[in-house]
């Protein structure tokens, strides 16, 4: 039995006095047991919400990485100093990194890598574009996203965590059905068992328009193993519904 994981994907939203509003109205809610939580946040915020969330059972989590350890690559974040703030979890490979930033997928793997060196979980998020499934690509697409972080990563790909996030579904209401879901994921989860023989305890999490109302129909799936929330995960009573939902799930 997996422990269902609900991370919030903040993406480039909150200040400090709505960051500090969020996680009071989060946290004012009883200790979630049976599932793990955590926030990926904007980089200035980290020390901020580090510190808020010090002694809680919220995880604190990044959006991006770099692949290097250190160095002259101007604006970027090394691992390291991510740990430094007691980053737990970091976003690898986000489909809005991949698409405005051209990410990719030898420089997803690396950056996965740079985050296990540092002892931080990776949550590698594959996914296809409408044209993709259109076409009949989905198996493809998610297929070779995975299969270059496998590559990369030998036997440390045990300690991943990866995120289904149809690129259709993201921000757009248009959730996959939990269905179309699943599906992915059964495939996911026998390319991994391929890769590694600790599969059936690695985490493979969905997002795109995941809410409160569509939350516990995908959380009921097999291999759904939690969420990856963007927009719900930016009103406290959203999230903590999902995370009902994950804890009954
Ligand atoms: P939404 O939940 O807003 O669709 O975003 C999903 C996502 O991209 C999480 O990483």
């Amino acid at each position: 039995m997996r422990t269902k994981l609900i991370v919030g994907n903040w993406k480039m939203n909150g200040n400090l006095a709505a960051n500090a509003t969020l996680l009071r109205d989060l946290l004012a809610e009883p200790t979630a047991t049976g599932c793990d939580v955590g926030v990926c946040v904007p980089v200035p915020y980290l020390a901020q919400v580090h510190a808020l969330l010090a002694g809680t059972a919220i995880e604190l989590g990044a959006q991006d990485l770099s692949a290097h350890a250190v160095g002259a690559y101007t604006g970027e974040v090394s691992a390291a100093m991510l740990k430094d703030f007691g980053v737990r979890y970091c976003l690898v490979g986000h489909s809005e990194r991949r698409q405005y930033h051209g990410e990719s997928d030898v420089l997803v793997a690396d950056k996965a890598k740079a985050a296990l060196a540092a002892g931080i979980t990776p949550i590698v998020c594959v996914g296809e574009t409408l044209a993709e499934r259109q076409a009949g690509l989905t198996q493809d697409v998610v297929k070779r996203q995975l299969a270059a972080v496998i590559h990369a990563n030998g036997h440390c790909i045990s300690e991943i965590v990866v995120a289904y996030e149809p690129v259709w579904a993201i921000g757009t209401g248009q959730v996959a059905s939990p269905e179309q879901a699943q599906a992915v994921h059964a495939l996911l989860r026998l390319q991994l068992q391929a890769a590694s023989p600790h599969a059936e305890r690695m985490k493979i999490l969905y997002g795109g328009s995941m809410n409160a109302a569509n939350a516990a129909a995908l959380l009921a799936q097999v291999d759904i193993d939690g969420g990856l929330v963007g927009g719900a995960a930016l009103k406290a009573p959203d999230f903590l519904s999902i995370i009902a939902a994950a804890q009954q799930g």
